[in-house]
């Protein structure tokens, strides 16, 4: 696919990982982006800016005052045409400049210069990667939109294992297309999206929850933000990392859920109800832990609302109420009895017994099904992946 019209900035600074930026560069001009080099003087220490001027077939931009001929400075002209900017490696230093307005080179002068997206890949080692100082510095980078491809565990520059590794060229490269194609076919909607599993409190210390990684949910409240929507994420106690430029309201129980849900409804053009919802709440709440008495012990429980069926029934015409079926057995003819019971606009079918399917994975296998009887049969596919294809059916589904 050709990409011609697209100027990326590749930051690259002095991170052990640098070799995978090489990588990355030549993939991007293969794929036919225009790719500009700003490199940090730590970085030409570990490669030098001849390779990455032979493989992006432009000049590299080192140093602010070598303007050349033009009368204009390089990295203003430069941060103007840019459509993103991706800083692979990262290291804490630069991440430390840019969250402080920092600019005493090129690369963090660039970094304040630009006004298109940026996205950075982290590397460093755990504990450099876990300094409070650090961590500071990212959460502000991130409260300020910029996007993060998070580093994983694995084997690091000082021959540790941990956290802290440059994640892949792939995952790069998929965030850079995904940040550059995704269609604003959502702009203007407000889209509210429910992840992760609900608690149900037996006593201070005991609960009632199910296996909900909250993956599903926060990969669709991704893909929703990235086509433009103002998006609120309504998330159960999950392990997965909340997405940057999301609004996430944490709720443990059904009813805090439901709470969390009905407000604002009205207001809310989409509602992807993702979350592993607990049907049964215990009857009574000892606010004393439970002692241990008979060998037996009975709880009675007691059913709680069915949220989305309520939403079904409170919709007006151009809301949209997206459910999933997670089912064991039956699985569309389950699916397409709570798409009518729920009056949902599309039901994700899901069998969570299915390999590489359900809970805690990074991958799905969905059936999407609407009202007016499609069936449409997923492969195995990433989370994201699904997410995309829930909300280009939202999309035609608005459009109809
Ligand atoms: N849901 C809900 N309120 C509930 C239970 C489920 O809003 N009390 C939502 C879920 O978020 C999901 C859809 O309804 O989008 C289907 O959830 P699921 O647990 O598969 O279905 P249930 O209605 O609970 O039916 P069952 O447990 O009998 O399969």
């Amino acid at each position: 696919m050709k990409q011609a019209n697209k100027t990326i900035i590749l930051g690259v600074t002095g991170g052990i990982a640098i070799h995978k930026s090489i990588d990355l560069a030549s993939q991007l001009v293969k794929q036919g982006y225009s790719v500009h080099v700003v490199m940090t003087e730590n970085a030409t220490r570990l490669v030098q800016p001849i390779q990455f001027q032979v493989i992006s077939r432009n000049p590299v931009l080192l140093d602010l005052f070598d303007i050349g001929s033009d009368w204009k400075p390089v990295h203003i002209d430069l941060a103007d045409k840019a459509d993103l900017l991706a800083i692979v490696p990262t290291t804490a230093n630069i991440i430390g400049k840019m969250a402080n307005g920092i600019a005493d080179d090129a690369l963090s002068t660039v970094a304040i210069s630009v006004h298109c997206p940026i996205l950075i890949a982290p590397a460093m080692e755990q504990h450099m990667y876990e300094n409070p100082f650090v961590a500071a510095n990212m959460q502000t980078l991130k409260e300020h939109g910029v996007e993060f491809v998070e580093p994983v565990s694995g084997d690091l520059a000082s021959g540790k294992q941990g956290m802290g590794r440059l994640n892949t060229v792939e995952v790069i490269l998929e965030r850079i297309t995904q940040m550059l194609q995704t269609p604003k076919d959502l702009d203007g909607k407000r889209v509210v999206v429910t992840a992760g599993p609900t608690r149900e409190y037996l006593d201070p210390v005991r609960f009632i929850s199910n296996r909900s990684s909250g993956k599903m949910g926060y990969a669709v409240a991704e893909a929703a933000r990235d086509r433009g929507a103002e998006v609120l994420l309504i998330s159960g106690p999950a392990t997965a990392a909340p997405p940057t430029g999301v609004e996430t309201r944490y709720i443990e129980t059904t009813l805090e859920l439901q709470d969390a849900l009905l407000e604002g409804f009205d207001q809310t053009d989409i509602v992807v109800m993702a979350a592993a919802v607990a049907d049964y709440r215990p009857q009574s709440f000892s606010a004393n832990k439970i002692k241990k008495r008979a060998d037996q012990l009975t709880l009675p429980l007691e059913q709680n609302p069915d949220i989305a069926q309520a939403l079904g029934k409170r919709k007006k015409k151009g809301q949209i109420t997206v459910g999933f079926a997670a089912e064991t057995d039956d699985l569309l003819e389950n699916a397409q009895k709570k798409l009518i019971k729920k009056n949902c606009d599309l039901i994700i079918a899901n069998d969570v017994s299915a390999e590489g399917a359900g809970f805690e994975g990074d991958t799905n296998i969905v059936t999407l099904l609407d009202q007016n009887g499609n069936c449409e049969q997923l492969p195995l596919l990433s989370k994201r992946e699904v997410a995309d294809h829930i909300l280009d059916r939202v999309v035609e589904l608005i459009l109809s």
